[in-house]
């Protein structure tokens, strides 16, 4: 046997602290030099208790980072709690340590954050049984593989609290564990990983549930609801490599019930408070060069990786309210189309845009259901308001019957049977470098991103559907955006008009209206 695998064995750097810790209360390494060799005896030996606590009773000494502290504080008013943070930056350590207070029961006299008064039914959940060993369990209990016993109680649960024998596992895995509680009781501990179907888990109720690194969404419906009968928590710590997943805009958005503390690597000190350096400069620069460009965000800010993943990373939506757009006639407007076909809606943008500015505004959506005929809708477009505004179609609404119940293609019973402003020729991208005009759908996208980030589009709060759809938009990894996208398609198009100089003002109309509309040629032509 290793002399490190003794039961009573105890790691250089506990005694390295608490021989600081002694210098510290003796008032100074002056006062220890002064010391009777039987006093330094005594000092040695009350030394290697100390570092023996140090090592087998952690939860005594652990001091929380400040964002640690800001984390735990939340606890007391939100039930669903998110540590976003960077790699490295002390996660996984922080909701242990929180988890081993609530388990025991032994909560520092500072304490500002949940407080359970009788023992606990707890889950600690991450990716796989392979990571749970080597994070959760290792840092909860102390041993990656419960064949090593003799580091149990070298993790935030105290040694002494540890009733070994209730152990039950699996090869090197914990699999549930009971910890004994200051009110005599016990609290019970379980391990899962995401890739356990969730349906495992029903009939489960739980008081804490610990999520280490990004569950999928189903997993952490699937826990939320085991902790409702019990009035319970669930903490989250993850770097969010996984980009804005539905549980991430939660807490990005903090819907109710739901915060969180986003930690950067501006937020962890260089020097822990043994005096001990603490993942260095060096360190830290040599990992931001060793990191794909695209991921630093993520591993070094917390701030959700874009790419694949959300298309519109917005920390703030250019919503607007009681403008008065309508009466201004500097102001340009244009109105836009995405068809719907079967299932889905036809959705009509209008839009206002101030050229001087260069501000656009999405001001008012419709939603027409799917099945309704142009007869059925065109009145949006024949009041006051609307009538003579230069209409953007996508490039089908040219084809006869696609979007319609007769021969007629959008287009055609638009012009011929109703006489509106439609603008000749679909909205397609500008021309690009090479002057090729493509229908790229992520140009437009990548358009309405820029201008919402700047500022220059903005979204009347009335249009609900375009901001849930928004904020859900993705993109996977072929390069394919997320349904629904009706609401994002139809503003794409009056955007892209909007841009290319489409959008007319009431004042140019009234100047050139008898001029300026050109009859598409018939028929096949050839450009010379
Ligand atoms: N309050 C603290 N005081 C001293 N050291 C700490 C503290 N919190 C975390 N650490 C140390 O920081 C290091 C990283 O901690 P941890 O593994 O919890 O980070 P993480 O954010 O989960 O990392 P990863 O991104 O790899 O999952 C560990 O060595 C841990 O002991
Ligand atoms: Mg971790």
């Amino acid at each position: 046997m290793a002399k490190s695998e003794a039961s009573n064995y105890v790691a250089p750097i506990f005694k390295d602290r608490a021989l600081k810790h002694l210098v510290m209360l003796a008032g100074g390494k002056k006062k220890i030099a002064g010391l009777m060799p039987d006093q330094y005896k005594k000092m040695m030996r009350a030394r290697d208790k100390i570092a023996y606590d140090m090592q087998f009773n952690q939860l005594k000494w652990f001091r929380p980072f400040k964002y640690q502290q800001d984390f735990f504080e939340l606890g007391k008013t939100f039930s669903r709690r998110g540590m976003i943070a960077a790699n490295r930056a002390g996660k996984t350590i922080a909701s242990t340590f929180e988890a081993a207070y609530h388990l025991t029961g032994e909560y520092p006299k500072d304490w500002k954050g949940k407080v359970w008064d009788r023992p606990i039914i707890a889950m600690a959940s991450g990716e796989s049984w392979e990571q749970v060993a080597k994070t959760l369990q290792s840092k909860l209990l102390g041993c990656d593989d419960i064949k090593q016993s003799y580091k149990l109680g070298t993790g935030s649960i105290p040694k002494t609290q540890i009733d070994e024998k209730s152990i039950r596992s699996d090869g090197a895995n914990v699999l549930a564990i009971e910890i004994w509680h200051k009110t005599g009781g016990k609290s019970k501990l379980y391990f899962s990983n995401y890739t356990q179907q969730v349906r495992h888990l029903q009939g489960f109720e739980l008081d804490l549930v610990l999520l280490d690194e990004q569950p999928p969404d189903e997993t952490f419906s699937e826990l939320v609801v085991r902790t409702a009968a019990r009035n319970g928590q669930v903490i989250c710590s993850f770097t969010p490599l996984k980009g804005m997943t539905g549980l991430v805009r939660k807490f990005w958005d903090q819907i109710e019930g739901y915060a969180h503390v986003r930690v950067t690597w501006d937020d962890i000190p260089f020097v822990n408070e043994w005096g001990e350096a603490f993942f260095p400069k060096e360190e830290r620069d040599q990992l931001a060069r060793d990191f794909m460009p695209w991921e630093r965000e993520a591993r070094m800010k917390g701030i959700p990786l874009i790419g694949k993943g959300v298309v519109f990373p917005l920390l703030e939506w250019p919503i607007y309210t009681g403008l008065d757009l309508r009466n201004n006639p500097a102001l340009e407007r244009l109105i836009s189309f995405d068809l719907g076909q079967k299932n889905d809606p036809t959705v009509i943008s209008f839009f206002f845009r101030d050229s001087v500015e260069d501000i656009i505004y999405l001001h008012r959506q419709v939603t027409v259901p799917s099945g309704e005929t142009t007869d059925e809708y065109v009145h949006y477009l024949l009041d006051r308001e609307s009538k003579g505004v230069p209409i953007a179609l996508p490039h089908d609404a040219g084809q006869q019957g696609r979007y319609t119940l007769t021969e007629q293609s959008v287009r055609e019973a638009f012009e011929d049977s109703y006489g509106l402003n439609v603008i000749p020729g679909a909205i397609l991208n500008p021309p690009n470098d090479q002057g090729k005009v493509t229908n790229h759908k992520s140009y437009g996208i990548n358009i309405m991103r820029l201008y919402m980030e700047r500022g220059q589009l903005k979204i009347h709060e009335s249009c609900k559907e375009f901001l849930e759809e928004a904020r859900n938009y993705a993109i996977d990894e072929h390069g394919k955006f997320s349904d629904p996208d009706d609401h994002i398609d139809s503003a794409r198009i009056g955007v892209l008009a909007l841009i290319q100089g489409h959008g007319e003002t009431q004042v140019s109309r009234a100047n050139i209206l008898q001029t300026r509309r050109i009859q598409p040629v018939e028929g096949k032509y050839q450009r010379i």
